[in-house]
C-alpha cells in the first residue's frame, strides 16, 4: 500500500503545466451547455454518443448537470494513418449498443482539431438514419480545421496548442486532471 502522505494529490502532475481552463470555468460552461441541450430537447428522449476515451469526463459531467431523460452510449474509433495526424478514415473499435435509426443524437467529443475524425463519424451515424445528428464538443481548436464540420454545442475554443486533462491525454496520461492544462514541453508535436 502506499503511504498516504505519498500519494499525489488528485490533481496535481509531475510535468511542468500552465493551467488553460480552470476547474470552476469548465464546471460553470458545462452546466450552461447542459442548460441548453436540456432546452433544445424539451419533451424527446436524446441518446448522446461519447467517443471514447476522451469524452468520458465531460460525458459525465454534462450528462449529470441535465435534467431531460436521455440515453448514454460510448465509441471507440481509431484514425487510420501514421503518427499523431489525423487521416480522417476512422475503424471503429467499439460500436454502439443499440440501433440510433429515429433517435435524436449528440455526439459527444472531447475535442474538434483538424476536425477530420469527427467528420467521418458524423458521415457513418448520418447513413443509419438518425431523426437528428448534432455534436456537442467541449473544446474547439478552430485554428487546425481541415474539414468543415457541423459543430453545434462547443464548450471553448482554444488556441493551437496541445492540451490535457479532463479527459484529454498525452500518451495515456492527465486524463483525470480536473482542468484543462498546456503542456510545457518542446518534446510534445502533434
Ligand atoms: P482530429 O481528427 O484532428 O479533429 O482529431 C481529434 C482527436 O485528436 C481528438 O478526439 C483527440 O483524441 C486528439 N487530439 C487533438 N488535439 C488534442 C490535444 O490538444 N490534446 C489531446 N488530444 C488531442
Ligand atoms: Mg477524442
Amino acid at each position: 500500500m502506499m503511504d498516504a502522505a505519498k500519494k499525489p494529490r488528485p490533481g496535481t502532475t509531475d510535468m511542468p503545466m500552465r493551467v488553460l481552463l480552470s476547474e470552476e470555468a469548465i464546471r460553470a460552461r458545462v452546466r450552461e451547455l447542459a442548460v441548453d441541450i436540456d432546452r433544445d430537447y424539451a419533451g424527446r428522449v436524446p441518446v448522446l454518443i461519447g467517443v471514447l476515451t476522451g469524452a468520458t469526463i465531460f460525458m459525465a459531467d454534462l450528462t449529470r448537470q441535465m435534467g431531460i431523460p436521455l440515453e448514454i452510449e460510448f465509441m471507440a474509433v481509431s484514425s487510420y494513418g501514421v503518427g499523431t495526424e489525423s487521416t480522417g478514415v476512422v475503424r471503429i473499435l467499439k460500436d454502439l449498443n443499440s440501433e440510433i435509426t429515429g433517435r435524436d443524437i449528440i455526439v459527444v467529443e472531447d475535442i474538434v482539431d483538424s476536425g477530420l475524425t469527427l467528420a467521418y463519424l458524423q458521415s457513418l451515424l448520418r447513413a443509419r438514419e438518425p431523426a437528428s445528428l448534432r455534436t456537442c464538443v467541449l473544446l474547439d481548436k478552430k485554428e487546425r480545421r481541415e474539414t468543415d464540420v457541423a459543430l453545434d454545442y462547443i464548450g471553448f475554443t482554444i488556441p493551437n496548442a496541445f492540451v490535457v486533462g479532463y479527459g484529454l491525454d498525452y500518451a495515456g496520461l492527465y486524463r483525470q486532471l480536473p482542468f484543462v492544462g498546456v503542456l510545457e514541453s518542446s518534446a510534445i508535436t502533434q
